[in-house]
């Protein structure tokens, strides 16, 4: 069974009341989701292997660590999952970045795909997928299927805020993949949205509401 790891670091828990305050504008939601994407990833990498190597100061020899391969790859969720990108490669500036397009039918609340574009070797690479919501779990179980189907082995699934649901539907469909969450809230509502949640992330994003 994967881990579940919610987050409770207390800069954490300030950038997210910030993020969710419905005054909050583009430009700072923006800023706060990626410093909260930044230190999450500190927490998401905490367990990445690290090897012996054999380097020189410039006092003398010693053997230092560095990372195991350092084949590490981002995918966003678009449209969303972008605001989540930078603050990612703040803290692994090599890793490559793939795109996956999903939406949510405002009806069914089904993911439909429209993109998808990912570095040629990333079945290779330790792969984290980020988006800021989990909600039914929709969107991101069918991310995760579609990297599993290009042969992906290695998958992390980073969320700023999860539903229940979405995390019962993850452990269900994905029970090899670890969650980091930022924020564990009480349900859906009727309309498919996290309460208290944050409204519609992408939309917060990009300023297009
Ligand atoms: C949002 C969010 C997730 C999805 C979560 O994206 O960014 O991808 O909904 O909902 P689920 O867990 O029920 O699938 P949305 O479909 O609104 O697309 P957008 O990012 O392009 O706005
Ligand atoms: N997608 C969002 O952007 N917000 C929610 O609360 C649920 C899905």
């Amino acid at each position: 069974m994967a881990k579940i790891v919610i987050m409770n670091h207390p800069l954490i828990r300030h950038k997210i009341g910030i993020i969710r305050r419905k005054e909050t504008g583009s430009r700072d939601f923006r800023q706060m989701i990626s410093e909260v994407a930044m230190l999450m990833c500190y927490e998401a990498t905490r367990n990445l292997k690290v090897v012996d190597v054999s380097i020189e100061t410039p006092i003398c020899q010693m053997t230092a660590k560095e990372l195991e391969g350092k084949k590490l790859a981002v995918v966003p969720i678009l449209r969303a999952g972008l605001g989540m990108v930078d603050g990612m490669l703040t803290m692994i500036p090599a890793a490559k970045v793939g795109h996956i397009g999903l939406y949510r039918n405002e009806d069914t609340l089904e993911p439909v795909e429209y993109y998808c574009k990912l570095p040629k070797d990333c079945a290779e690479r330790e792969v984290f997928v980020v988006d800021p919501m989990l909600a039914t779990g929709g969107s991101a179980s069918a991310a995760i299927t579609m990297l599993k189907e290009k042969g992906v082995r290695k998958l992390r699934f980073m969320c700023i805020i999860a539903a229940p649901e979405g995390v019962e539907r993850m452990k269900a469909d994905h029970p090899d993949v670890d969650l980091y969450i930022g924020a564990m809230d009480e349900r859906l509502n009727e309309n498919g949205y996290i309460v208290p949640g944050l409204g519609d992330a992408g939309d917060r994003i990009f300023g297009t509401k």
